[in-house]
């Protein structure tokens, strides 16, 4: 959907009016506020001219009625604005529990997408409409930027750890995706399309798409290969680290009497960093994963661990965590 003001994009998320209202606001505030300076400026040119070439102006003292109010007034307004895109702010940068999440890996120069389905996609995501959308998202090599227009949503994908974003998208359609920070020569070719569709067309989509192994039983793979299952298996056996079984999403007391949460970023620091915090109880025993495993492979354990089941058997077959029921 086009929108009828020139240069602002299309409007395509339930964050656009909100975003285009408080533009707006900030730009109907600038202009009233140039056109009543430039008043007022070529008023006082006018009024106040030299008439004869020895006048001396008569001689003001300053006011502190007149200093207050434009120093409150302007305090005033400036405070709606910051109040207003807070508000904006939060809501964006703060990812509903209850979305369909979408793993993402930015790379010099393209973006590397997966369903939590198993689906994979490059430079191309394909949503439903009317849904809440999750990204995960993490760089393989320099900072890059999720940039949708039409959403009036971005955020920075940073090596080294994971940021989010969330969108719902309301018009079905084709729309752009950007990077939108500098990465390297093909930056201005690091783009994409978002496909917005009706949730049964998307399913199709996605039930067209089958043979891919979804990143949690992906994870799973390299839970077993890499023996990881050695120390931490389901319910403590192996004994030497932690279970993992249930751990996402809990708070963990670390060895420094510090506790953490374990979410994406702390799971991914503990396996190329495992010295770093250490859960109570435990050794400094486990060795580093860097090198051996890449981001998408860390995307992948991170979903493995996140579908185990509280109190579940790690050895299990993974769930696949399908959002939406992947037919066929
Ligand atoms: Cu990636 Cu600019």
């Amino acid at each position: 959907m086009q929108s009828w003001i020139p240069l602002v994009p299309d409007s395509a998320s339930t964050f656009s009016w909100k975003v285009d209202a408080l533009y707006f606001y900030l730009s109907g505030v600038t202009l009233f506020f140039a056109l009543l300076i430039s008043a007022v400026l070529i008023f006082f040119v006018i009024r106040y001219r030299r008439r004869t070439p020895y006048e001396i102006p008569r001689p003001i003292a300053g006011s502190h009625k007149l200093e207050t109010l434009w120093t409150i007034i302007p305090f005033v307004i400036a405070m709606t604005m910051f109040g207003w895109g807070a508000r904006i702010y939060f809501e964006q940068y703060k990812p509903p529990s209850n979305a369909i999440e979408v793993y993402v890996v930015g790379k010099q120069w393209m973006w590397k997408l997966q369903h939590a389905t198993g689906q994979r996609e490059i430079n191309q995501l394909h949503v439903p409409v009317g849904r809440k959308i999750k990204l995960i998202m993490t760089s393989e090599d320099v900072i890059h930027d999720f940039f949708v227009p039409a959403f009036r949503t971005k955020a920075d994908v940073v090596p080294g750890k994971y940021t989010t974003l969330w969108f719902e998208a309301t018009t079905p359609g084709t729309y752009h995706l950007f990077c939108a920070e500098y990465c390297g020569m093909n930056h201005s070719g690091m783009i994409g399309s978002i496909i917005v569709m009706e949730p049964r067309e998307f399913d199709n989509w996605l039930s067209g798409n089958t043979g891919n192994t979804t990143p949690a039983a992906a994870g799973q793979q390299l839970y077993q290969t890499l023996g990881c299952a050695s120390c931490h298996g389901a319910n403590g056996e192996g004994g030497r680290g932690p279970t993992l079984a249930g751990v996402f999403g809990k708070t963990t007391q670390l060895q420094t009497g510090e506790s953490v949460r374990v979410d994406e970023k702390y799971i991914r620091e503990s396996i190329l960093n495992p010295q770093a915090q250490i859960v109570a109880g435990f050794g400094p025993i486990m060795p580093t994963f860097q090198g051996q495993v890449s981001e998408d492979q860390l995307v992948q354990i991170v979903a493995f661990i996140k579908s185990l089941p509280a109190g579940g058997q790690t050895q299990a077959p993974a769930p696949a965590t399908s959002p939406t029921p992947n037919a066929k």
